[in-house]
């Protein structure tokens, strides 16, 4: 049986999250995109609904006010019905090293990254129990994995979304839901822009994945749509890498 409930996406006026909406939009599937600006919001839901004739619903939404989320969710319901899918993409990222970091600034990290992400599924479990084949995906990150200084409150929230995932997937797993997390590896997305524009990191980035590139957000986006669908009607609490083999690799191989 074809799943066809509709999908609620975190983040989605940018990068991962516009993709993955985009993939699932054009698997039939109604979706509701929350981000912070009501504008870019507004315009990635028409665009998708004038492209893939589904419902949408684009809403301002910050993930980090927990209480709005009932108020959303409503409109949402209203539009679109009953929600069967969350892809949790909204993230951002701070690099401040821990020695520098302020209580206020790691903070911010961790509730939009991961605290909204458990919130949100709870807000969304009688849902997901209502709808047949409903399932979630929490972006994670490479990061989740491996360590860098840089940017610890991002390495801390991603192997939360990934501990967490494990921990959703075993309570909400006898209902008949699914949870799993995705790593991107180095994905060319508005994010990673400034990064990129720098030859030289951008050489190195690419140089640590198997294929020798920087991936794309479809590539992600396909993935996910995937772990969404019926036929990973049998993975749950699983991750899977979305990086081009970066944490496949032995990177001291070059050196030798
Ligand atoms: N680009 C990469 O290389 C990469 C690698 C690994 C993981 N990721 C993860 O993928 C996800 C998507 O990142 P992206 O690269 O597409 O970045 P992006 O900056 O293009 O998109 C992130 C979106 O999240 C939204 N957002 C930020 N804070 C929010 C909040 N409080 N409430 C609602 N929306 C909010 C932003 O407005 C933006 O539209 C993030 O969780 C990121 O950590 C990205």
């Amino acid at each position: 049986m074809t799943t066809t409930s509709p999908v609620l996406v975190t983040g989605a006026a940018s990068g991962i999250g516009e993709a993955c909406a985009r993939a699932l939009a054009e698997a039939g599937r109604p979706v509701v995109l929350w981000d912070l600006d009501r504008t870019a919001v507004t315009a990635a839901a028409d665009a998708l609904a004038e492209k893939y004739g589904v419902a949408t619903c684009g809403q301002a939404v910050d993930v980090r006010r927990l209480d709005d989320f009932a108020h959303a969710l409503h409109t949402a319901r209203a539009a679109v019905g009953p929600l069967g899918g969350l892809v949790h993409s909204a993230g951002v990222v701070d690099s401040t090293p821990m020695t520098q970091l302020t209580p206020e600034a790691w903070r911010r990290v961790i509730d939009v990254n991961l605290t909204s992400y458990g919130f949100l599924v709870a807000a969304l479990a009688d849902d997901l129990r209502s709808q047949p084949g409903s399932a979630v995906v929490g972006i994670a990150s490479i990061n989740a994995v491996v360590g860098q200084g840089t940017i610890p409150s991002y390495t801390a929230s991603k192997g939360g979304v990934l501990s967490l995932t494990r921990s959703l997937a075993a309570e909400l797993g006898r209902d008949g839901v699914r949870v799993n997390s995705v790593c991107p590896g180095y994905i060319a997305t508005p994010m990673l822009e400034r990064v990129l524009a720098d030859e030289r990191t951008a050489a190195a980035m690419s140089g640590l994945s198997m294929l020798g590139r920087v991936g794309e957000s479809a590539e992600v986006a396909a993935v996910v749509r995937f772990l969404l669908s019926e036929e990973a009607g049998f993975v749950t609490g699983a991750t899977i890498n979305v990086d081009g083999g970066v944490l496949a690799n032995d990177h001291t191989a070059a050196m030798r």
